[in-house]
């Protein structure tokens, strides 16, 4: 594997997920592999999880790790071909990128779309353009519209947490106060596609995600009807897609309860609002996974991280 940037670059889920389990039961096996290789890390957005489980990962394999905060420390990026760059941009993509494949062996990338711009959101023109320009893998760390690595994550996490073979996997659109890219809704969606789960996608009116991304899912309006019998639960918010980035609902009737969740497992990738998105009395319970499932943000990333360097 050269790049990670999608889910579909997972060829074989359930042999990742198996991979990740064993990494997660002795994380220094391959301590040797990144030796004298450097990764870097170029947040445009805030990070907590992501920016420090893919550096635990990079340091568990034996990588050295440059992390750039690049809205607010590197020169204005231009990424328009063409560009007459008498504005606020000082460099262009294409030596940015370059230059920084030559400090790093693996560049990983975070930028959110800008929810105003469907079009240029859905070209993914930041993380598009670095994997054009790179000379080196890249990895996304949350692009406009997918987040790989969580989506990996939260597989990984619904395989260690049930026996059953087919256990009914429910997502549910969650209150907020903020419009919310749907990068997190659409992997989770596609990794579970890819598994052996009864997977079901419950929101309101007018917040249906792209049907590209749902297609062969069901969608259930009523939050009570869909959350019946779920083995998993995993709340998210997200803005409309249909409305581009427009929050249409400010009632928080869709928040979580453990009513609403009886004794299904928890899942939220965080960082979460407590009591918009969910009650604490569902993050406090033990039924609650969330902090497991950030847990494993390490070890898909290590599993990633390994897959790009095994094949260099
Ligand atoms: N879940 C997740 O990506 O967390 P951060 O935004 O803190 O990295």
């Amino acid at each position: 594997m050269k790049n990670y940037t999608h889910i579909n670059d997972i060829d074989d889920i359930n042999s990742w997920i198996a991979e990740a389990i064993a990494l997660k039961k002795n994380p220094l096996k391959d301590n040797a592999l990144g030796k004298n290789k450097t990764l870097g890390l170029l947040f445009f957005n805030s990070s907590l999880r992501t920016r420090l489980s893919t550096q635990k990962a990079a340091l568990n394999l034996g990588m050295n790790v440059i992390v750039m905060n690049v809205s607010g420390d590197a020169w204005g990026i231009e990424f328009e071909d063409g560009a007459i760059m008498n504005g606020t941009t000082a460099e262009h993509i294409k030596e940015g990128a370059a230059v920084i494949s030559q400090y790093c062996d693996v560049i990983a990338v975070r930028a959110f779309p800008s929810l105003t711009d469907k079009e240029k959101d859905e070209s993914e023109q930041v993380l598009s353009a670095f994997v054009k320009y790179a000379t080196v893998p890249v990895i996304s760390m949350e692009s406009a519209i997918g987040h790989p690595l969580q989506g990996l994550t939260d597989a990984i996490t619904i395989t260690e947490n049930t026996s059953k073979k087919r256990p009914k996997v429910v997502l549910t659109w969650a209150p907020h106060i903020k419009a919310l890219p749907h990068a997190v809704a659409n992997s989770f969606t596609q990794a579970m596609q890819k598994m052996e789960v009864d997977f079901v996608i419950t929101n309101p009116e007018g917040y249906d995600l792209n049907p590209e991304i749902t297609k062969n899912t069901t969608i259930i309006r009523n939050q009570e009807e869909a959350l019946k019998n779920a083995d998993f639960v995993y709340a998210k918010n997200w803005s409309s897609y249909t409305e581009y980035g427009k929050v249409l609902k400010t009632d928080f009737d869709w928040m979580l309860t453990k009513e609403k969740i009886g004794n299904a497992k928890f899942m939220h990738c965080l960082p979460v609002r407590r009591n918009v998105v969910v009650a604490d009395e569902v993050l406090d319970a033990d039924n609650s996974i969330v902090i497991e499932q950030a847990n494993n943000r390490t070890f898909a990333a290590q599993l990633v991280l390994k897959k790009i360097l095994e094949n260099m």
